[in-house]
């Protein structure tokens, strides 16, 4: 059977109302970036390159089934979004994706359907995929089989960049640029400025675009780092050094020094984490690394060797179950529970080194899990489980909705979805999870405190799940409102007369 000819795969598409994953992922990145160039192959209904032509970004697509007259042609970031899942034909998959690699200048993004999704579609099997009710074909992927199955047809390595999305750099120091930006945490805002200055005032913008580099990098960038902001600064200072003085001197020495302390400790940690991580693609050789790397390597340890061999260290030590439970036992961030550590997302730049690079080969294997919460640090086995809350800040007991875990030593990764579930496990202790300057700390503590009092939190092995916890909260007669427990009062029973 010419399978091509009855399988209507035009209809898969489906008219967007938001920009896809995979773009929205790629902007977040800044893989895609505003004077970077996109074409959408197999762009379906053309939602994606109507929204970003909308937002000034030069987009072009074309489908074989919605726009088959379009024009093919190279771009710096070339989309492929859920196109392979829909062909039956193994062969013009490969081709599918050969093609859309050959337009690619800078970056290939791929994204098709993750295997939990399979079980919400019915239809009868067909080839290595399924022919669902509409007579449309789906072939889902787990996310080994579709990293494997790019790496073998591009003979490249691709990037896991969420659950279901893959990058495939067309230069290894692209690819680098992007691991390391995506090691690098996000600093807390410096201290402000405290006194006036004419010359501060005058490139205010220009100041705290340079002062934002150095809070992230722990150091004075190189003119090429912030180009336009450079080229501005440099019209009035001799050099950026010199900007950054009368930054140190407008801010007050002493802050500027614990900050930048702070920042370069922060730097040293992320590069560490990155060099770690680099291993496992094959670290670049010194003189392959991106500029800002390099500079990062030199100004924070000096050289290369001396990065990489603290680098190493860690590395032998997340293959150490003992050294990762030493390393969960110690954090003074997360809520440390018999069998694992669990970490507000926003915290996760905070913590141990170690850490970070056991979160990170995990991260290796599912990509940036966008809709999580909560990490779990499992103290016993080599995983990590990426939990979504979607109700955190403002429900006082979130419920789960969804799990994805990536086990470290099968390289393998499980979904699970309990949003159906009768009983889905339940949080408290909110304040236990975040940092220390997160929103909302203070009331999740005070709600603690109130429940500790009330005798709520005894047995917490009962009150893990919504059922017995709703249990325990009516046994002893509370309800909650907002952050707060309130009793339950019953009116009294009408008199009776006789
Ligand atoms: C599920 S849709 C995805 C559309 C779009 N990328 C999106 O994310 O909204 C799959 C699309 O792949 C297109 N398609 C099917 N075979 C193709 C091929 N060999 N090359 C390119 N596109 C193809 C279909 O016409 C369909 O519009």
């Amino acid at each position: 059977m010419d399978s091509a000819q009855v399988i209507p795969r035009h209809q898969t598409a489906i008219a967007r109302q938001h920009l896809s994953k995979p773009i929205a992922l790629a902007m977040a990145d800044g893989v895609l970036s505003a004077n970077s160039t996109l074409f959408d192959y197999g762009c379906g209904r053309g939602g994606d390159v109507a929204r970003l032509q909308a937002m000034g970004y030069t987009a072009h697509g074309w489908d074989p089934g919605h726009s088959p007259n379009a024009e093919r042609h190279a771009a710096d970031v070339v989309n492929l979004g859920y196109v392979i899942n829909v062909i039956e034909d193994p062969t013009e998959r490969a081709q599918t994706l050969a093609s859309a690699w050959a337009l690619a200048r800078q970056v290939l993004v791929v994204a098709a359907r993750p295997d939990w999704e399979a079980r919400t579609v019915t239809g009868r099997r067909h080839g290595d995929g399924i022919i669902t009710k509409r007579g449309t074909f789906q072939k889902f992927y787990s996310q080994a089989e579709l990293r494997d199955w790019i790496n073998v047809q591009l003979r490249t390595d691709c990037i896991a960049a969420a659950p279901g999305v893959f990058y495939v750099f067309r230069q290894d120091s692209d690819a680098q640029t992007f691991l390391a930006s995506r090691t690098r945490h996000r600093p807390a805002p410096a201290s402000r400025p405290r006194r006036r200055q004419a010359l501060y005032d005058v490139h205010r913008e220009d100041m705290d675009a340079l002062a934002a580099f150095i809070a992230r990098r722990g150091r004075v960038p190189d003119p090429e780092e912030i180009a336009g902001t450079a080229s501005r600064l440099l019209g009035a200072f001799p050099s950026l050094k010199q900007a950054a003085a009368l930054l140190r001197d407008v801010t007050g020495s002493q802050d500027w020094d614990r900050d930048l302390t702070r920042a370069r400790h922060q730097a040293e940690r992320d590069l560490l984490a990155y060099l770690a991580l680099a291993a496992f693609r094959g670290r670049p050789k010194a003189s392959d690394l991106p500029k800002g790397v390099a500079l990062d390597v030199r100004t924070l340890f000096g050289s290369y060797r001396a990065a990489c061999s603290q680098a190493d260290e860690l590395l032998h030590a997340i293959a150490d179950q003992k050294a990762l439970n030493n390393a969960c036992s110690r954090s003074d961030i997360g809520k440390l529970t018999a069998d694992a550590l669990y970490v507000h997302a926003t915290a996760i730049q905070l913590l141990d080194p170690l850490l970070r690079v056991y979160e990170g080969c995990a991260r290796t294997l599912t990509g940036t899990v966008t809709e999580c919460t909560i990490i779990k640090f499992s103290r016993i086995m080599a995983k990590v489980s990426y939990l979504s809350y979607p109700n955190f800040d403002k429900a006082p007991h979130p419920v789960l909705a969804t799990s994805l875990r990536a086990d470290l030593r099968k390289l393998s990764v499980k979904y699970t979805d309990f949003r159906s579930s009768t009983n889905p496990p339940v949080l408290h202790r909110k304040e236990a999870f975040v940092p220390l300057d997160y929103p909302g700390r203070d009331k999740f503590a005070r709600l603690t405190k109130q429940e500790e009092r009330a005798g709520l939190l005894q047995e917490p092995v009962t009150i893990g799940t919504q059922t017995g916890w709703e249990q325990r909260l009516q046994e002893r007669g509370y309800r909650l409102a907002g952050h707060r427990i309130v009793r339950i009062t019953t009116a009294p029973a009408p008199e009776v007369f006789q």
